[in-house]
């Protein structure tokens, strides 16, 4: 059954040749991991923390002896890490140096429709695109990448992606928080390369590009060195299509606090952790001096269809290796309350939507820009049903707020989905109810997105659009921009 189900889903989308599941590259650990550079800003007269951030083309030796074009921020790939406290005003100032249109979407992020960087704000060639807002939500690894319609797979691929984290220094519970030495950004995408070492989109499977060579900030066979007996690790599944279930090769114990929205309550021990395509998760894991562990992805157990293509097969991948420095400098144990989330009831809840992901469908209909598809009163807690019966993998992913899973199939959601989350795995055949309150900026001029977050599948339609408004009031969205589909 599984093969046959295996057959549909590819004849479905391809154009008849023939596909194989690729093997992971083998790796040796031989590069130090890359640390995206904190970005720079500085606070004008008005207070305003400001950041420049400018998306460019570049070339980057990625593979030993390669040169590969890619684009980034501030530099030739992936982006700085922007950081902000919670109560302080933020503006970016995005200025596109490419060649064509992109856009800016901060993930993550509780801001207004129109700060949001979704297709409905295109930064043509030459131009720059100021988005302003208050940061108003509890710390998190937040990140930011491109969200044209249509393109958003292939500037994400291409190298255009950062982290913004935001710090709340009235609620820091003592974790590891020295960046870059044991406070660690990972941004895991994988590539493919083509014969002449350029990235290559190339690809006839479900769900999507899986590439052979999996990458941690943009290193290949990347290592850190650790100096600390604790290394907190903010893992960010940067990747457009594939699933990973992070562990470690000697499948010791970590200590999962943090996942897309902010802290946990409690730290939840755990030897793996799956992460689809746009989610975070912050753990901490300890070395013994002189010890060494290699981060890396194991096969799915579900045994599924979906997470089979999800995941690509049954692969192992590594992906980091923490090497521990034969002494290291105390850490102070994980604190055994982390953070508080006000648990969000279901008599709160006025209203019920649901969703049905079917192929490139959410509830029959494909995007369209200038169609409004969920009218949301500002202020009111509502419940989204969500599921797809698809023999694909899908995942589902919500702008401006954190929602909490109340219930899988009506039973309580695992431990590790108990925190804040804006992007949730969606098994097949399974019913997920979220809940979520849509605290603020009311605007009928302006949509956010929700969608599947496997980049094929949101280019190819499988995304919507909602509009938060005070009550009594009609959406009319702002003309799309002309260029999109
Ligand atoms: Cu990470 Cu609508 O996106
Ligand atoms: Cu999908």
């Amino acid at each position: 059954a599984l093969v046959a189900a295996l057959a549909l889903v590819l004849s479905a989308c391809t154009d008849g040749s023939p596909t194989t599941l690729r093997t992971i590259a083998p790796v040796s650990f031989d590069t130090p991991l890359a640390i995206p550079p904190e970005a720079e800003s500085r606070v004008d007269a008005s207070g305003t923390r400001v950041f420049e951030l400018t998306a460019q083309e570049g070339s980057t030796e990625l593979l030993p002896g390669t040169t590969t074009t890619t684009w980034g921020y501030n530099g030739s790939h992936l982006g700085p890490t922007l950081r902000a406290e919670r109560g302080e005003r933020v503006t970016a100032e995005v200025t596109n140096h490419l060649g064509e249109m992109t856009t800016v979407h901060w993930h993550g992020m509780h801001l207004p429709a129109r700060m949001d960087g979704g297709p409905h704000q295109p930064i043509s060639p030459g131009e720059t695109w100021r988005p302003t807002w208050e940061v108003d939500q509890p710390a998190a690894t937040l990140w930011y990448h491109p969200h044209p319609h249509g393109e958003t797979e292939r500037h994400v691929y291409l190298g255009l992606a950062g982290m913004f984290l935001i710090d709340d220094p009235e609620a820091a519970p003592a974790l590891p928080s020295e960046y870059g030495v044991d406070d660690v950004p990972v941004i895991v995408q994988d590539k493919q390369f083509s014969q002449d070492g350029q990235f290559s989109r190339e690809s006839v499977q479900e769900p999507g590009i899986l590439g052979d060579t999996v990458l941690a900030n943009g290193t290949f066979g990347a290592f850190h060195e650790v100096t600390t007996e604790l290394v907190r690790l903010r893992v960010l599944n940067g990747s457009t299509a594939r699933t990973y279930a992070f562990g470690f090769d000697d499948d010791r114990e970590f200590q999962l606090v943090g996942s897309d929205g902010g802290l946990l309550a409690a730290p939840l021990p755990l030897t793996r952790i799956r992460l689809s395509p746009g989610e975070r998760a912050e753990i901490v894991v300890a070395l013994d001096p002189g010890e060494d562990t290699v981060l890396k992805s194991y096969p799915p157990e579900l045994g599924d269809v979906a997470s089979e293509l999800a995941f690509g097969g049954e692969d192992t991948i590594e992906v980091l290796q923490l090497r521990a420095a034969e002494e290291l400098q105390d850490s102070e144990p994980v604190p055994v309350e982390l953070a508080e989330i006000e648990p969000l009831a279901e008599e709160e809840a006025t209203v019920t939507r649901e969703f049905t992901l079917a192929s490139r469908l959410i509830n029959g209909r494909s995007m369209d820009v200038d169609r409004v598809d969920e009218v949301v009163e500002v202020g009111s807690t509502e419940i989204w049903e969500v599921s797809t019966d698809d023999p694909l993998m899908h995942n589902f992913h919500v702008h401006d707020v954190q929602f909490q899973v109340l219930d899988i199939d009506g039973e309580a959601p695992p431990p590790e989905l108990r925190g804040l989350k804006d992007t949730v795995y969606l098994e097949p055949g399974r019913r997920y109810r979220l809940i979520m309150r849509f605290e603020d900026y009311a605007d009928p001029s302006a949509a956010y997105m929700y969608h599947c977050h496997l980049l094929r599948h949101e280019d190819e339609g499988l995304m919507g659009q909602f509009v938060v408004v005070e009550p009594g009031q009609t959406p009319q969205l702002a003309q799309a921009p002309p260029d999109q589909h």
